[in-house]
């Protein structure tokens, strides 16, 4: 047996990180989600569907807005080189005139300390969650909203510019527009259609403006966003319906909003979680499911090496800036870390410019509208002391980061 063991290596020079946003572990924030989540008719509908609200509230998160010194050292202790963190636009400007220096020096702080712990940073400045305020007056589907996000842009800049060495302009802007616009599961909660072309557009050109600012400040900055890239393939490949639908779904899910951006992006982020195997028959998916999360995504890692060969089209290189999986049991996870790379490896050893792995995530956090149940750390973190956990899975991991290389 030992003689089919294989041993896969990585470049030089490979980030290896761990993934968070703000809000999903920081706590204490107030902004459109945290209002949202506590409104009457949110709380109404989860009580009807036999939910406990509480449950589906982010509150003090995972505390990490106090702990972050204890997370950059459980980054360390995983061996990575690198941390992916967001901040939270809300506290920076809790209001339109109001800029709150404790917050940004409270950044400036956390982004020095993982400096200091020889942690590359890589930066999401939006993840879907704006001030109150920006959505009182209508949210991203009214262009207001550009500037006033190019005004945080700009205060970020000047204040914490030259401590990012990865920007994230925009956390996977179509999932704010699908959720937030069409299906109404995320704040806003709307379901209109043209709003949602609306946000789709004020996105992309926010995106665009901000590309240019940063660039302005910082030539040689390396700016992106991060996409979800569901890999979409027809059930039945000689069926032309079903070949012609996964192709639209990959057009409108994938493409059109990297289209916009392609000249404006000096790299390609990608978050990989989905595979969808698509019938021409409604709900469209109909995946073999051979493997799942403990939320029912199925575990396909051949879809990261799919994921990448399209993103190598636009000749950028690639950040993996999410993957990974709800598994509270931890019985799958070293495996899907393992297998996903050996799909990175491959695509790689074809060519494909990869130039880092950031693992979702580094802590069990709020996973917005499914709320605390899915655990998706490689720590857990206990919801009332807020103690966190090393999953055994973490070793494994680290083990990969350290040697820069997965044996398989
Ligand atoms: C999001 C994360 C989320 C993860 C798992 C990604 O699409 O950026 O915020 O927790 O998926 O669902």
């Amino acid at each position: 047996m030992e003689n089919n063991k294989k041993e896969i290596k990585f470049p030089k020079g490979f980030l290896w990180g761990t993934s968070t946003s703000a809000y999903q572990i920081e706590g204490g924030i107030t902004n459109d989600w945290s209002e949202w989540e506590k409104s009457e008719a949110r709380s109404k509908k989860l009580k009807k569907n036999g939910k406990n609200p509480a449950d589906y509230i982010c509150g003090n998160g995972c505390s990490s807005y106090n702990r972050y010194k204890e997370d950059l050292d459980l980054a360390v202790s995983l061996n990575t080189n690198s941390i992916r963190i967001g901040i939270e636009w809300a506290r920076i400007q809790p209001d339109k005139d109001v800029w709150d220096v404790e917050a940004i020096n409270h950044y400036r702080d956390i982004l020095r300390e993982a400096k200091k712990r020889n942690l590359k940073t890589a930066v999401t400045l939006w993840h879907w969650t704006n001030p109150t305020w920006v959505t009182d007056e209508g949210g991203w589907a009214k262009k207001c909203a550009i500037e006033y996000y190019l005004g945080y842009v700009d205060f970020v800049i000047e204040n914490l510019g030259g401590e990012i060495d990865y920007w994230i302009t925009l956390n996977e802007p179509l999932i704010h527009v699908f959720n937030g616009y069409i299906r109404g599961i995320f704040p806003p909660a709307k379901n209109n259609i043209f709003k949602a072309f609306k946000a789709f557009n004020n996105l992309a050109e926010a995106h665009k403006r901000a590309y240019e600012k940063i660039h302005n400040y910082f030539p040689d900055a390396m700016v992106g966003i991060t996409a979800l890239i569901n890999d979409f393939e027809p059930a039945r490949p000689w069926l032309i319906p079903e070949k012609i639908l996964a192709n639209i779904f990959h057009y409108f899910w994938n493409h059109k909003f990297l289209k916009k951006i392609k000249n404006d992006m000096d790299y390609a982020g990608l978050d990989y979680y989905f595979h969808d195997r698509i019938v021409w028959y409604p709900p469209f998916r109909k995946n073999l499911n051979k493997k799942t999360t403990d939320l029912g995504w199925e575990i396909y890692p051949q879809g990261m090496y799919r994921a990448i060969k399209y993103l190598s089209g636009f000749n950028k290189p690639i950040i993996i800036m999410e993957n990974g999986l709800a598994d509270s049991a931890d019985s799958r996870r070293a495996e899907f870390i393992k297998e996903h790379l050996s799909y990175v490896h491959k695509a790689i050893a074809e060519g494909a410019d990869v130039r880092g792995y950031f693992h979702w995530s580094l802590l069990d956090n709020f996973e917005w509208a499914l709320g605390w149940s899915p655990k998706f750390g490689l720590f857990a973190v206990d919801r009332s002391t807020f103690a966190r956990t090393k999953r055994a899975s973490a070793d494994v991991y680290a083990e990969i980061c350290k040697n820069n290389k997965v044996d398989i």
